[in-house]
């Protein structure tokens, strides 16, 4: 199967390409590298060039002619997208929306889309099933869910067929890769890096109504997530592919303190902690129902046990 991938120099989107080139898929990275090099790709075949950029991403489905697409290119900073909305709205939805109308152009009608748990909002039950009422806190989540309603009306109309797969928390890392996000904004690479510079890691809000005050979230090791996408691929290359959406988390949440304490158990040093009030937006537990996933596609996490994916980020931050 020939995959293209959106985002493919990213954290998530690089471990997926160099997944599914070891499997023997044939795999073509599409990114414009604002914020990574090429050189983490390896032997994957690669286009620099934007999603905006119709010109360009409409030769390269035309000359690569990929069965599906894996689209992982987007901004991803909630905080960042609640003060510059336009950026968001820019790159995550018009981006979504021009990738899908060059794919069609090159007669490529099989998406599969990096969306978000951030889709559903503050959730009014735990674990969150798919159905969940949507109400997005901020502009990051709402441009994924106005994408994955637009990918709806798009099979209507098209036939063009598309799986979401909305991510609770990607979390860990394969030996030569990791997360290495500009601004990081994520909890596991921000304590492990903190304490590996000998730094304070701030821990934003201990008043929350979870067990022990912090906020609770459900960690997605990121060649699960891979697989997830590999499996919905799969899928849509059968005739009896819908479009739908699915969540891909564990079931399980942890506390920020519970993954310190595991940061902690790891590496056998404490991390030194400072509290500040809450951040706007957080929610207090996001914890995924990915019972459909697992029934429909025959998905299983097998890498996300909370010790797996601390020990893996810890190698990888060690060794960065
Ligand atoms: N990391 C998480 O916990 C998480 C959770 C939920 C959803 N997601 C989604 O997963 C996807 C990947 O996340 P990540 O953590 O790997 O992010 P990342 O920032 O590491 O990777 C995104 C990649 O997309 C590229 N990109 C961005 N805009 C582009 C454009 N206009 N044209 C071409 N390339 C562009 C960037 O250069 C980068 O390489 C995103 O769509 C994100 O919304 C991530």
């Amino acid at each position: 199967m020939k995959v293209l991938i959106t985002g493919g120099a990213g954290y998530i989107g690089a471990i997926t390409a160099r997944t599914l080139k070891d499997q023997g898929y044939e795999v073509l990275v599409y990114d414009h590298f604002a914020s990574h090099t090429p050189a983490k790709l390896g032997d994957i075949s690669y286009v620099k060039g934007g999603i905006l950029d119709a010109r360009t991403l409409g030769q390269t489905l035309s000359s690569f002619h990929p069965d599906v697409v894996m689209h992982f290119a987007a901004y991803i900073q909630m905080g960042e997208s609640v003060v510059n909305p336009r950026k968001y709205y820019d790159n995550n939805f018009i981006g979504t929306l021009s990738l899908v109308e060059s794919m069609i152009k090159a007669g490529c009608h099989k998406l599969v889309f990096a969306s978000t748990a951030g889709v559903y909002g503050n959730p009014v039950q735990v674990p969150i099933p798919e159905d969940h009422k949507k109400e997005p806190e901020n502009p990051y989540g709402e441009t994924k869910l106005s994408a994955e309603r637009m990918l709806k009306w798009y099979d209507k109309a098209y036939g063009f067929k598309s799986i979401s797969i909305r991510f609770f928390n990607a979390a860990g890392a394969t030996d030569s890769l990791g997360e290495d996000h500009h601004d990081e904004s994520h909890i596991i690479p921000n304590i492990i890096s903190a304490q590996l510079a000998g730094k304070e890691f701030t821990l934003f809000g201990n008043d929350y109504p979870t067990p022990d005050g912090t906020c609770v979230r459900d960690y997605i090791h990121v060649l699960d997530l891979a697989e997830a996408f590999r499996l919905s691929a799969e899928k849509l290359m059968t005739p009896e592919a819908v479009t739908t959406a699915y969540n891909a988390g564990t079931g399980h949440g942890y506390s920020n303190l519970e993954i310190i304490k595991m940061v902690e158990s790891i590496s056998g040093k404490p991390v030194s902690v400072k509290f500040e009030t809450r951040r706007p937006g957080d929610a207090n537990e996001l914890v995924a129902d990915s019972s459909r996933l697992q029934s429909e596609l025959s998905w299983s996490p097998t890498h996300s046990d909370l010790e797996s994916i601390i020990k893996s980020a810890y190698n990888w931050h060690s060794k960065k």
